[in-house]
């Protein structure tokens, strides 16, 4: 069955009615893409010039747009250029945000809102380290970012001005994919967690819950049988197109494409419509264990 669920929506203020909300957090909440071939991050034609690598500062792989400061990183140019990069960013930012909070509209109380980002560089191939290769199938799980059970929400649009898709494989459920790695699996170090915290290794204290991500999401990574082997499709996400899951629980590698528009939220478990389905209590059913 496909982990993709089209959703026939042109804008980015819609007004589904109760039901159907239900139905797109029944989809994403089970892990699937919601994908909305229909709507488009319109870029005005004096921004289409930020679609080049040159306004990278080429030591963080994106240029970032943080909601609390309202400020932009990663890039450089002159400061009226900085400043309509940083609009841009911004516009995105609210439309996202306004997006999800209306195809869903119960998720808007308890939604955190974290950073938009502009990704101008081609996918990288495979190179690099295989734990920061993002065109392996992996779940997103941050070593420096514990969050305790929240979930991750994305946001992404692609903008490229060529006609080039970006893609990306997709692969099985949580709960499969779990089932597969989780045997096995070491439990921290006995008070490994504030000695990560003290030596700043973590923002926060790493729970048990971020251990076993970041476990599943090396597992995944490290499995090159696996990478080949497990169900997954592939899917080409067009310019002019956006889609959204949950990155934390949807298996997920980018293989190509270039200029990406990126908006990540946060959501604690309660939040959710369907809680049981977050990665956190699936991990806790599957080994009987509390873990955060
Ligand atoms: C990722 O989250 O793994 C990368 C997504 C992308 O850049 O397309
Ligand atoms: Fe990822």
């Amino acid at each position: 069955m496909s982990q993709i669920e089209t959703l026939d929506v042109a804008d980015w203020s819609p007004h589904p009615d109760e039901q159907q909300s239900r139905a797109y957090a029944a989809a994403l909440e089970a892990g699937k893409v919601l994908y909305l071939p229909r709507l488009g991050f319109g870029l005005q034609p004096q921004e289409r010039r930020f679609l080049d690598p040159r306004w990278s500062d080429r030591k963080a792989k994106n240029i970032s747009f943080d909601p609390a400061t309202a400020h932009i990183k990663g890039a450089h140019g002159n400061a009226s250029d900085l400043e309509e990069l940083r609009r841009l960013l911004e516009r995105f930012h609210h439309s996202a945000v306004g997006l999800i909070e209306h195809l869903l509209p119960r998720y808007t109380a308890r939604l955190r809102r974290a950073r938009a980002s502009f990704r101008p560089m081609p996918v990288a191939g495979r190179a690099g380290s295989w734990r920061k290769d993002d065109s392996r199938l992996h779940v997103d799980a941050f070593p420096s970012r514990p969050n305790q059970g929240e979930r991750i929400l994305r946001v992404f649009a692609n903008v490229n001005p060529r006609g080039e898709a970006r893609v990306w494989r997709v692969g099985e459920p949580f709960t499969d994919m779990a089932r597969r790695f989780l045997p096995g699996m070491p439990r921290p170090w006995f008070g490994s967690a504030p000695v990560l915290h003290a030596l700043r290794i973590t923002k926060t204290r790493r729970s048990e819950y971020d251990h076993t991500m970041l476990q599943l999401h090396d597992r995944m990574k490290a499995d090159l049988r696996y990478q080949e082997q497990a169900p997954q499709e592939l899917v080409p996400f067009p310019p002019g197109c956006v889609w959204i899951c949950f990155s934390d629980q949807t298996s997920h590698a980018a293989m190509s494409g270039q200029y990406l528009f990126e908006q990540t939220l946060h959501l604690p478990v309660e939040g959710l419509y369907d809680p049981a389905s977050a990665p956190l209590r699936v991990l806790e059913s599957l080994t009987g264990r509390t873990r955060v």
